[in-house]
């Protein structure tokens, strides 16, 4: 299983020192660099059968609460699931439709069939899956469809970004995620299933749980690929 400690060696120590000082036996990987959480965060698929505790869960879910929002409107909701029959009623509605989707689209049945088992089997085996929703009802409202759609844009903006501390954290605590966007694809149904009501958005699928595996990092863009000095493309 993925360990913070034997994959980042130098923080070890780091962290020890930590839970000397300050107490915090039990979650010292709160401890290591930040920058080390951000680049060690992986998007993980296959989760051990390890249960994860409320204490780690709650941990994660304030980290969510603390994120930044456009006018602290906080416009996020988070639904857990730990029901295993729920989880996997769930992952089996959403892929229906993915197949229908697929249908669409001509791709074969055998290949349709084989992404659709292996949806399932990622949501219905993660330990504990998290659907991250909008709502709108702090933000402004304006008489114009173009300021309306700025608000809307804030507030994915703002449930991305309680997303994303969310993963962080539970790096941090050791645990895997993986954010999954296909809510966005089926909110009726994820509103169905889950009885959410119709002004409510569903956003995403967080599936938590300790790796099964540990994961190379994808590559990334060369920073002067993505950051620019002053105007559109200049990077000297
Ligand atoms: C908005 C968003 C939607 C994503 N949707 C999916 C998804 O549906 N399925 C999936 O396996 N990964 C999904 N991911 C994870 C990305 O594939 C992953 O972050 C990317 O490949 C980089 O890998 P890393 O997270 O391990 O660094 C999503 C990530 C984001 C930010």
């Amino acid at each position: 299983m993925f360990n913070p400690y034997e994959d980042i060696p130098d923080d070890r120590e780091i962290c020890k020192v930590a839970d000397q000082l300050w107490g915090i036996n039990g979650r010292s990987q709160m401890s290591l660099n930040l920058f080390d959480i951000i680049k060690g965060r992986r998007s993980v698929k296959e989760y051990s059968s390890r249960e994860v505790s409320n204490d780690v869960l709650l941990r994660v879910l304030e980290a969510g609460r603390w994120a930044p929002s456009a006018h602290n409107a906080q416009p996020w909701r988070f639904i857990v699931i730990r029901d295993s029959a729920l989880k996997q009623k769930l992952a089996e509605n959403m892929a229906n439709r993915w197949n229908e989707d697929m249908s669409k689209n001509g791709i074969p049945k055998e290949h349709r069939e084989s992404l659709i088992k292996n949806s399932v089997e990622r949501i219905g085996k993660a330990p504990v899956t998290i659907i991250a929703c909008l709502t709108m009802e702090g933000m402004d409202k304006y008489p114009d469809d173009r300021r309306n759609n700025i608000e809307y844009a804030m507030a994915v903006q703002s449930v991305a970004a309680s997303i994303q501390n969310m993963l962080l954290a539970a790096h941090s605590e050791g645990l895997g995620s993986c954010w999954l966007c296909a809510p966005l694809f089926c909110p009726d149904i994820v509103r169905k299933t889950l009885k959410i009501p119709e002004h409510v958005h569903p956003q995403a699928l967080i599936t938590l749980g300790y790796p099964a595996i540990k994961l190379n990092a994808p590559t990334r863009k060369p920073l002067e690929e993505i950051a620019y000095q002053n105007y559109w493309g200049y990077s000297t």
